[in-house]
């Protein structure tokens, strides 16, 4: 069946990704939540085991050598959501995912760049003592984006 009318994608990435078992990861829960494309700014993604049902193949795979040339190809009308823990985030527990959007997660040492901070459209962050692995942190953003909110019955 054909299941592209619904006005609605995204695309997920990440910026100086440091370790490709990290990609292997986030390319299988992409395949398995929906995106409709995943890219690499930086470093480039080589094969990985991590990608077990071979999403490379299953959709496209975009390289951008730098955040610059990333930028100026958004798609046509698609938010840049920057995942960052950081204090001018937007919480993930109230924010309400663009219809269509591009998320962009930060290096494993790093973090998001300044200049990807300062572009992003939106900067969202989720409650955790301190970052957790890029990985997990895109598949909480993916699950969340797929569920209804808000999710907790109102104490009476
Ligand atoms: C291991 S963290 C980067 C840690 C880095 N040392 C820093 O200070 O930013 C890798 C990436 O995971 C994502 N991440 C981890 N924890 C997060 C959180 N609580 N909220 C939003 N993004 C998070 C961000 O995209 C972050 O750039």
């Amino acid at each position: 069946m054909i299941d592209n009318f619904d006005n609605e994608f995204f695309g997920i990435g990440i910026q100086n990704g440091k370790t490709p078992q990290n990609l292997g990861v986030l390319w299988r829960t992409a395949q398995n939540m929906g995106a409709s494309f995943i890219f690499t700014i930086g470093n480039r993604y080589a094969k990985q085991a991590c990608d077990t049902h071979n999403a490379v193949k299953a959709m496209p795979y975009f390289h951008y050598d730098t955040f610059n040339d990333f930028f100026k190809h958004l798609p046509k009308g698609a938010m840049l959501v920057g995942v960052e823990k950081a204090s001018e985030a937007e919480a993930l527990e109230t924010f309400k995912h663009p219809k269509r959007c591009v998320y962009l997660l930060g290096a494993e040492d790093h973090g998001l760049s300044k200049k990807a901070i300062e572009k992003s459209h939106f900067l969202v962050q989720f409650t955790s003592e301190l970052s957790i692995n890029v990985a997990v942190a895109g598949s909480i953003i993916m699950y969340d984006r797929g569920i209804d909110k808000p999710r907790f019955i109102k104490a009476e």
